[in-house]
């Protein structure tokens, strides 16, 4: 099963992915993550990022798509990926879905989490990520233990991106770019509307009920040759639905 996860910076799009990939046996596919690595270990694709990313504006979408493509095209990851960030653009759709339809797969579902602007800062604000397991953890909402944390602290670092003048500017370019694709993938049935202003173990336990729904009514199809396509509207029709609004 492959699904994407929309919502604005600080939405916790990251946090609710590092849920599913434990339960699920997925893999992550955040862009964000792999663009500051290649920052980090300064690639030349990093030196030539870096000023995008700390502006909070988009990389070129070739840019991304050919990372993009090394992960689909590896036979390991065959539907089991998370897009966490990506698409963001409607360019980056329409190579999303050539990418797909090349390697014979589909997106089964997209969730929107819907967080409202004052709750991001915060979140971003408080947010520590680990550079080796790249789990996410909030100083605030949801600190690393002994419990939820297995790496050792000098690996918690606070992202290059995360000063409240790019949090902004991420903001607004989300609103621009990417709320309008949110349109395409609702006309095709497939986003559902998840409240990301509720607490991380609520959220989660929604998107887990969702997915396991899915995946339960997906293999039955499989099992008896049933038409995948003449289910959704049915199983996707109980879920709240997104409300696209251009503002
Ligand atoms: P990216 O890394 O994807 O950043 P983003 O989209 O701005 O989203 P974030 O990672 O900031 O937020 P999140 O939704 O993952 O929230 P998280 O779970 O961490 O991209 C960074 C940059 O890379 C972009 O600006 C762009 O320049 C470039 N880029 C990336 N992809 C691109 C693409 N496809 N095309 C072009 N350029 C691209 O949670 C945030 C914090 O809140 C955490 O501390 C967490 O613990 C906490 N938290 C989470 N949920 C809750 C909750 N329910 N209650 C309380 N706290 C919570
Ligand atoms: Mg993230």
């Amino acid at each position: 099963m492959n699904l994407i996860i929309f919502g604005p910076p600080g939405a916790g799009k990251g946090t609710q992915s590092n849920n599913i990939i434990n339960d699920f046996d997925l893999k992550q596919v955040s862009t964000g993550d792999l663009l500051r690595s290649e920052i980090k270990i300064q690639t030349d694709l990093g030196k030539n990022i870096e000023s995008i990313i700390n502006n909070g504006e988009f990389v070129p979408d070739d840019v991304v798509n050919t990372l993009i493509r090394k992960i689909i095209s590896d036979p390991k990851n065959f539907n089991r990926l998370i897009f966490d960030g990506y698409p963001r653009t409607i360019s980056q759709v329409y190579s999303l879905e050539r990418l797909l339809k090349e390697f014979n797969q589909k997106i089964l579902i997209v969730f929107n989490l819907n967080v409202e602007k004052d709750v991001v800062s915060k979140r971003v604000n408080g947010r520590v990520i680990c550079t080796r397991c790249f789990r996410v953890f909030n100083v605030y909402f949801n600190p690393p233990n002994s419990k939820n944390h297995k790496c050792e602290k000098k690996y918690l670092e606070k992202r290059i991106d995360d000063t409240l003048k790019t949090i902004l500017n991420r903001y607004e370019t989300y609103v621009a770019k990417t709320k309008p694709i949110l349109d395409y993938y609702n006309k095709k049935g497939l986003l559902l509307e998840i409240d990301g202003n509720q607490k991380i173990s609520e959220i989660y336990d929604k998107i887990k009920g969702i997915l396991e729904n899915i995946r339960h009514w997906h293999y039955v199809c499989f099992l008896y040759k049933f038409p995948w396509k003449n289910l959704t509207s049915l199983i996707y029709g109980s879920y709240s639905r997104y409300q696209y609004s251009s503002k």
